[in-house]
């Protein structure tokens, strides 16, 4: 039966992600605490009225155009444009079940090479070998906050300057919670050798500092935006993202309507309805104070875990930190991983899964156990987030950092 398998999908592993759950699931049987720091997704509810609005259209039962409800893609061009000064229009953008689903026609419809940072989101990796391109990984550094420099970029493209180039750019970033600093460069390097970015901004507007900037800015007529709800409007089962492609990308996006039509055919009805209101109606008030508990709690976990024995970068957006742990005890990541659940119960998921090489003891650290809504709730009223709202609201985050540090510095 194997047999009937293709090959190039035996290859693929089960997830980091499905692994470490396993094995929390395997501790917590045995009657063991485990601190959820492996699975990254909000922790906080949907707005109201945007839940409302699904409640409201849950009549809608017709498929939809392919690309798109045209009020919801009016809606996201306008959204954009108000954020970045673009020209966006309905037309530039096409709505998918999430944008993993959109990267992944990506990877089908292009031919070429792919550029991933190291590191780089779990799923990038597999997508390019089922899209059945080559990866060129990129290694980058904590010096340049975990991100490729134009030189690096332009050196791989030089040894094939006849072939096609797609640079995934990640920022703020998953895994390593930084932001891009040389996005100039990197979108001049982009235009000199028409490499095509796909710019994944799923995290942007859980940018700490209030403006977060774009390589669509540098670049705009070679760069995809992608970006939808699942991080910042808490709604990643909800299965909405976009791509806001330019017009001089149009070829691209008019194969990508024709692989959606012969995927997933268009979006589910009421949530494209219920979406309209995540992009027309003002959610600043409930971003601002999911976006302060995410800064808070990273700050508190960057200060209370950062030493000689774990270096790690300060968080700038998103949920995520990547520490690297000083120590000669073990051979790969996964090893430290296990380990580190195993006498602490504090899940990782280990560097190896975003593209380091296994020896390089870093990990990701997702600081979302606790719970989001509580959070909100209960602090409407706080002007400011101190240790004590920190120890009320998400316990297991601050038990778990002291495990951790105490880990560290007893390995
Ligand atoms: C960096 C990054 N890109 C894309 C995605 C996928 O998001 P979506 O829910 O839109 O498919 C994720 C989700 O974890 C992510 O972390």
């Amino acid at each position: 039966m194997n047999k009937m398998i293709k090959d190039i999908v035996k290859k693929l592993k089960p997830s980091a992600t499905l692994q470490i759950n396993e094995e929390t699931k395997r501790l917590q049987d045995q009657g063991k605490k485990v601190y959820k720091f492996g699975f990254g997704q909000s922790p906080f509810p949907v707005p109201e009225i945007v839940r409302n609005e699904l409640i409201n259209n849950v009549h809608q039962n017709k498929y939809l155009p392919m690309q798109g409800l045209i009020e919801l893609r009016e809606a996201v061009a306008v959204y954009l444009n108000k954020k970045s000064k673009k020209k966006f229009r309905a037309d530039n953008i096409i709505i998918g079940p999430g944008t993993k689903e959109l990267m992944f026609l990506l990877h089908i419809l292009f031919e070429g090479d792919i550029l991933l940072p190291v590191p780089s989101w779990v799923s990038y990796g597999p997508q390019a070998i089922l899209g059945r391109n080559k990866v060129h990984w990129i290694e980058t550094t904590s010096s340049n906050n975990w991100f490729p420099t134009a030189q690096q970029i332009e050196n791989i493209v030089q040894l094939n300057k006849n072939k096609n180039h797609l640079l995934f750019l990640n920022s703020p970033n998953n895994p390593s919670g930084t932001i891009c600093k040389n996005l100039n460069d990197l979108g001049n390097v982009a235009k000199k050798y028409n490499i095509l970015i796909l710019s994944d901004e799923i995290y942007s507007e859980l940018s700490f500092s209030d403006e977060c900037d774009s390589i669509s800015n540098y670049n705009p007529e070679g760069t995809i935006i992608s970006t939808g709800l699942s991080k910042w409007c808490g709604a990643g089962g909800w299965r909405l993202g976009f791509f806001a492609i330019p017009d001089s990308l149009k070829n691209i996006k008019n194969s990508l309507k024709i692989l959606a039509s012969e995927s997933f055919t268009s979006v589910n009805s009421p949530i494209q309805y219920a979406s309209i209101s995540a992009f027309t109606k003002d959610h600043s008030n409930y971003v601002k104070r999911t976006k302060k508990i995410l800064k808070e709690i990273g700050m508190y976990v960057y200060e209370n875990l950062k030493s000689n024995k774990i270096l790690i970068n300060k968080p700038e957006g998103g949920f995520y930190l990547m520490p690297e742990f000083i120590n000669n005890k073990f051979q790969t990541s996964s090893e430290m991983c296990k380990s580190i659940i195993n006498e602490t119960g504090v899940a990782l998921l280990p560097g190896s899964e975003f593209g380091f090489s296994e020896n390089k003891m870093l990990a990701r650290l997702s600081f979302t156990d606790f719970d989001g809504e509580k959070f909100l709730n209960n602090t409407s009223g706080c002007k400011e987030i101190n240790q004590d709202i920190l120890s009320k609201f998400a316990p297991n985050v601050l038990e778990g950092v002291s495990k951790l540090k105490n880990w560290a510095e007893n390995i």
